[in-house]
């Protein structure tokens, strides 16, 4: 029988991700700090709407576009943190998470061969985004001496005339780079000397210490090039709700109407409610996880540097991305061997791009007291090889 398994479909890379799972789903006593999601339950109060709605029968598809309310939400919620304006009627969409946004977004603006920048190191579904979507995905590799934030000069070096668009995310996952306004506007330059789209992941928008976010669509020019991309999974612990939103001008959400249509029909009814419920009072939630995770940040970062996993300060998101160039491992070896030593699993910068080759993810949505063992693990696994 021939292999019916699609080309493009077989040329995907799996997921340098999963395996580290894998391996530490079949051990006892790991202390994991490779988890990419919040470790909080989402807040009480948001739970009792999404569960009310349900039992109130609220269990039918919505409007296509997601509810009108929430529609409205997201649009007050974006004009109160960056005095943007969306029309929620034709410039909002409601989404299965980001995950669902960013792959229409992709699929309304790419031709064949049309190529998408991605600086790098970037979140692994991304990339393969961009290929599942027809387009190709051109890395662009940032570096630690630059705490990993990408340059107009970097993205101008990689356009070509097939050039379509650049994928930022910042906050960032893996390395937690939050970019400065300068270098968004060093983007937006590009973007506009080349006229390109720019779609910007901001997903962690909300958790960052100490310094502001931009959104990238408020920076002169950018509105009408910018395909925002955000949710309430990490800001608000809601990844198992599934809502996320794209926001755009008119003509380009007509497009990712039109496939999300098609393909999903409306974001789950539930989540709807409890976003509605989240983005009108969650304020407070957001407020008290962003602190607790900022504790958390100073303690591993610090813990790191003391090992001498040399970690520059990340600004946003809750990862870590130290060096491990001390060991003389490579990040993946590194990451083997200290789940089978020492029971912690972290994630090999080189899943995320070969530019985080030398480097490792290790995630601080977990407990202080995890952290903390984690850290002591680790202290015993650099005596034997730092
Ligand atoms: C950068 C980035 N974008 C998007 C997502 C997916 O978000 P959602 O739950 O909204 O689909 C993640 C999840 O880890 C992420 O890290």
């Amino acid at each position: 029988m021939r292999n019916f398994v699609a080309q493009t479909v077989q040329q995907l890379r799996p997921s340098g991700i999963r395996r580290y799972f894998d391996i530490a789903a079949t051990m006892d006593d790991v202390v994991s700090l490779s988890i990419g999601e919040p470790d909080f339950v989402t807040p009480g109060h948001i739970v009792d709407k999404g569960v009310e709605s349900l039992r109130q029968g609220n269990t039918r598809y919505t409007s296509n576009s997601g509810t009108i309310e929430l529609r409205r939400a997201i649009s007050d919620y974006i004009y109160r943190l960056y005095g943007l304006h969306y029309n929620p009627d034709d410039q909002i969409l409601v989404t299965v998470g980001v995950s669902e946004g960013m792959w229409l977004a992709l699929k309304a603006i790419l031709d064949p061969s049309d190529e998408v920048l991605v600086p790098q190191p970037c979140f692994v579904a991304n990339p393969a985004a961009v290929e599942m979507a027809g387009g190709v995905s051109v890395p662009v590799d940032t570096c630690a001496e630059n705490d990993f934030q990408v340059t107009g000069a970097q993205l101008e070096a990689a356009v070509t005339p097939r050039t379509k668009a650049i994928l930022i995310n910042y906050p960032n996952n893996p390395t937690g780079a939050v970019l400065s306004c300068d270098r968004l506007k060093e983007i937006a330059a590009i973007a506009e000397k080349y006229d390109l789209m720019v779609l910007s992941d901001e997903i962690y928008e909300r958790l960052v210490y100490g310094v502001q976010h931009t959104n990238f669509a408020s920076l002169p020019g950018m509105y009408e090039r910018t395909i925002l991309l955000s949710g309430l999974s990490k800001s608000f612990a809601m990844t198992g709700w599934r809502i996320g939103y794209v926001c755009a001008p008119p003509a380009i959400m007509e497009a990712v109407r039109k496939l999300h249509q098609y393909l999903i029909m409306s974001a789950p009814t539930m989540g709807q409610v409890a976003a509605l419920e989240a983005l009108q009072h969650g304020e407070d939630d957001v407020a008290a996880m962003r602190s607790e995770y900022d504790t958390r940040r100073r303690l591993i970062v610090a813990g790191f540097n003391e090992l001498g996993l040399t970690c520059f300060e990340p600004r946003g998101a809750f990862y870590a991305f130290p060096s491990i160039a001390a060991t003389g491992m490579s990040d993946e070896d590194f990451c083997e061997r200290l789940l089978y030593e020492e029971r912690v699993a972290v994630i090999p910068g080189s899943a995320f791009g070969r530019s985080g080759a030398g480097h490792i993810r290790a995630s601080y949505a977990t407990s202080q007291q995890n952290i903390e063992r984690a850290l002591e693990r680790m202290q015993r696994f650099m005596r034997r090889h730092g």
